[in-house]
């Protein structure tokens, strides 16, 4: 059976004080034991919210870690120093870094192989803009973005990944992939990683849906056959939204 994720990506919100009063509600409410819930929290929070997440089933991750190991990369976080408080994932290639910090898919290769070294676990995003979509290349080009990124890697370390499907077009914009166009994106996906690694290889990894789950879409788009949870950005800042979310599957 296939890990179930409900990972949160907080972005950069919240403040100290409101990030520990929605660990302290996630924490004290009634989670499913078969679901893993994942929040991407803002560097400054990593440590004292990883070490208060005391059970397996809740933990932190990193949204974004440098593709060097150490160096004069002013205001940059290493590999080695994520690694070093204890966290267990980290967020690779989200849509608004490779927009914003211009990270192509070589670079995140990189990204990936410096995580996978140092024992962490990436959560890998993908996914298509509004013009993709339109031009009906969608599959072709996330499936090129796991190539690029992702295809060199052995199937042991391929294991380790859980992967996000977000289209860009439904991030933060309120509107949500359709559960069939979900479906059909995840489906596609696995197919691609069961071309090259095998159906095993490609049935084990969880691959998560991201962009505008909320607790009114959320039962629906989990229940489809591939998608395995979701990566959630402005419902996972609210703890009642967040807590029926990770209720959802
Ligand atoms: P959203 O963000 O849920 O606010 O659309 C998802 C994401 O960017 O991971």
């Amino acid at each position: 059976m296939r890990k179930q994720i409900a990972a949160g990506n907080w972005k950069m919100n919240l403040t100290f004080e409101e990030g520990k009063s929605l660990l302290a509600a996630l924490k004290s409410a009634n989670r499913p034991s078969d679901v893993k819930t994942i929040l991407g929290v803002p560097g400054p929070y990593l440590k004292t919210f990883q070490d208060s997440c005391d059970d397996d089933s809740l933990c932190v991750a990193a949204q974004n870690i440098h593709h060097e190991l150490k160096g004069a990369y002013t205001g940059e976080t290493s590999v080695s120093m994520v690694k070093s408080i204890g966290v267990r994932y980290v967020i690779i290639g989200h849509s608004e870094r490779r927009e914003y910090q211009k990270e192509s898919n070589a670079l995140l290769k990189t990204k990936v192989d410096i995580a996978l070294e140092h024992d962490l676990s990436p959560i890998f995003c993908c996914g298509e803009s509004l013009e993709i979509r339109k031009s009906g290349s969608q599959n072709a080009f996330v499936s090129n973005q796991l190539k690029e990124s992702l295809f060199h890697l052995s199937a042991e370390d391929l294991s380790k990944l859980v992967i996000a499907y977000e289209p860009i077009w439904a991030i933060g914009t309120g509107e949500t992939a359709s559960p069939g166009q979900a479906q059909e994106m995840h489906h596609a996906l696995r197919s691609f990683i069961g071309e090259t690694y095998g159906q095993e290889v490609a049935d084990g990894i969880s691959i998560l849906y991201g962009g505008s789950v909320k607790p009114a879409n959320a039962k629906e788009i989990f229940s489809q056959a591939d998608v395995d949870g979701g990566l959630v950005g402005g419902a996972s800042l609210k703890a009642e939204d967040f807590k029926q979310i990770i209720h959802s599957f």
